[in-house]
């Protein structure tokens, strides 16, 4: 019975991180949230808005299989809910980057299965050392995925306002799923394990930029 318990989860997180890898099987369920398309960038333009918009959709892949992974080990089956419906609302995120990829002729980054598996572990090892260290793997990610979306705020084209409002609207998102696990009562990580986040991050943003 356990055996097929566990059989059981293994097929539902095989068919999770597969529609997440796959371009165009997540739907949004929010309007992409752009006024008006932006015109044809020129090609330095482009090749720069396609890197940062590969980091932003590879860095929603990684927000998927953080919260798969903290679900599947939460103590609590309300924390393990609470990351099911978090991981439900950053699809929208998802759903938009591919959009705004596509709209560049662009796809996402070759490297999402092996940031996807590699999230995945990380987010399974943060539920099993407790429901606030979770939430607090949760509020420091977000505090740093804030950092970056207004990183790249600032050197977008002007002209790319279509990047621009979409980023926006992930930025307004992201503090906010940053306060509520903070309310939910997130532990504040210890200065290392904020210092390898940071540095798992950068490696994802030089190479997804690239490849
Ligand atoms: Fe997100
Ligand atoms: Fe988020």
């Amino acid at each position: 019975m356990a055996v097929s318990r566990f059989l059981d989860k293994v097929c539902v997180q095989m068919d999770r991180a597969l529609k997440v890898l796959t371009p165009g099987a997540v739907q949004a369920r929010r309007e992409y949230p752009v006024a008006t398309l932006s015109p044809e960038l020129n090609p330095q333009e482009r090749q720069h808005v396609v890197g940062l918009m590969k980091i932003n959709h590879t860095g929603e892949v990684c927000a998927q299989a953080l919260y798969e992974g903290q679900a599947l080990t939460a103590k609590t089956a309300g924390t393990s809910a609470a990351m099911i419906h978090a991981a439900q609302e950053e699809e929208d995120h998802l759903a938009w980057c591919e959009t705004r990829l596509e709209n560049l002729g662009a796809k996402p980054s070759v490297l999402n299965p092996v940031f996807y598996a590699g999230s995945f572990v990380m987010g399974a090892a943060a539920g099993i050392c407790g429901d606030r260290w979770s939430l607090g793997f949760v509020e420091e990610t977000e505090k740093q995925v804030c950092a970056h979306l207004d990183s790249h705020l600032a050197v977008l084209p002007d002209v790319d306002a279509e990047t621009r409002d979409v980023i926006t609207q992930m930025r307004i998102d992201e503090a906010e799923h940053g306060d509520a696990a903070h309310q939910l009562g997130a532990a504040e990580l210890p200065g290392p394990v904020r210092f390898g986040m940071k540095y798992m991050s950068k490696v994802m943003t030089w190479s997804v930029y690239r490849f």
